[in-house]
């Protein structure tokens, strides 16, 4: 058996850390033979609910499941990580701008990128899923001067594999055939889901879909207003997709990608022309652990004009939260 790997989850009373606990304990996202540590970081005033959840969890009995700790405190809750999943966030409230909601995340992720500096594995694995999360990413690792802002990733999986579904579904084929699914810039609803470069068994996915509008008219704003249309629907956020992309992703990244790229948004290393300190949805293959941006999609006129919007907005972000000095 290997040893225990210690697994870091932030805001892991809320919704979307039900849905993720129990499956990371399962094995679900470090494989059936990889013992785990979950280390809880949560609010004060949350942390009896979670106490409910540690409950569950033991209740559980998962064989894998090597330990608990709970804490309010970062400096504890990621020594010696390994993997650290930031899901807690300061959601957006009525009246609020987004300069407020900038300033509010500034608070919870430049300690906690400081902490992660300081306490963490020396290769720890930061995935940011806590919204703003592009720029909730790059405030963390700005304020982590002892690690690598590439071991700082923020989720645009949730965005991928939703394009992927309404792809399937509307080929009427496997999700398996589909390669190359590119979500590229910010998890907003400037986001650009890229059809061009995408594959369906080998075939440009663009080429296969034979009604001329629906690409625009239809899947590119079904995936990027896919959460208000859960909200709508459910009356709660996306919670358990949202768990099962920060599994996907973390899977990817820890042991693999296995079937071509995957959209990651990582720190930009100025591909495709973004500009650098940016945290941009990219097409990512991971090798060995190590994410690589990969190159040489095309990149025509139209998918030039999405990716500008999405990067200027990218761009405004991190200009506000300079004007913050939250870098
Ligand atoms: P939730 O409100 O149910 O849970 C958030 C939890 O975080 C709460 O228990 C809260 O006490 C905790 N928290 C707040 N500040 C904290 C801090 N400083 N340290 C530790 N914990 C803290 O929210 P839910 O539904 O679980 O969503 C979490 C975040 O994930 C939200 O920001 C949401 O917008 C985002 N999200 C991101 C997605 C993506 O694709 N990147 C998809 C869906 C949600």
């Amino acid at each position: 058996m290997k040893a225990p790997v210690r697994v870091a989850i932030t805001g892991a009373a809320g919704q979307i850390g039900y849905s993720l606990l129990f499956r990371i304990a399962s094995g679900a996202m470090l494989g059936p033979d990889q013992p785990i540590i979950l280390q809880l970081l949560e609010i004060t005033p949350a942390l009896k609910a979670l106490q409910g959840v540690v409950m569950e969890l033991q209740d559980g009995a998962f064989p894998l499941l090597a330990g608990i700790e709970i804490s309010d405190n970062p400096l504890e809750a990621f020594r010696d990580t390994q993997y650290a999943l930031l899901v807690g966030a300061m959601p957006r409230k009525a009246g609020m701008e987004r300069g407020d909601l900038l300033s509010a995340n500034g608070g919870i992720f430049k300690p906690q990128g400081f902490a992660l500096s300081e306490v963490a594995d020396r290769k720890v694995k930061v995935l940011v899923v806590g919204n703003p999360a592009n720029t909730n990413a790059l405030i963390a690792l700005k304020n982590a001067p002892n690690l690598n802002p590439n071991q700082f990733h923020a989720m645009m999986r949730l965005d991928h594999n939703r394009a992927v579904a309404q792809l399937a579904n509307h080929l009427k084929v496997e999700v398996t055939h589909i390669t190359q699914m590119t979500v590229w810039g910010n998890h907003s609803s400037t986001q650009f889901p890229d059809l061009f470069n995408c594959h369906v068994n080998g075939k440009s996915a663009i080429d296969l879909i034979k009604e001329p509008m629906w690409y625009e008219d239809y899947f590119l704003p079904t995936v990027a207003k896919r959460g208000a249309a859960i909200i709508e629907s459910r009356g709660l956020s996306s919670a358990a997709s949202a768990a099962n992309a920060a599994i996907d992703h973390m899977r990817d990244w820890a042991l693999g990608t296995k079937n071509g790229s995957v959209s990651m948004a990582v720190y930009s290393d100025g591909s495709y022309g973004i500009p650098s300190d940016l945290m941009f949805g990219f097409p990512c293959e991971s090798i060995n652990s190590q994410v690589i941006i990969v190159q040489g999609f095309g990149i025509n006129e139209f998918a030039e004009g999405r990716i500008k919007i999405t990067t200027d907005e990218l761009i405004e972000e991190r200009d506000t939260i300079l004007s913050l000095g939250l870098l």
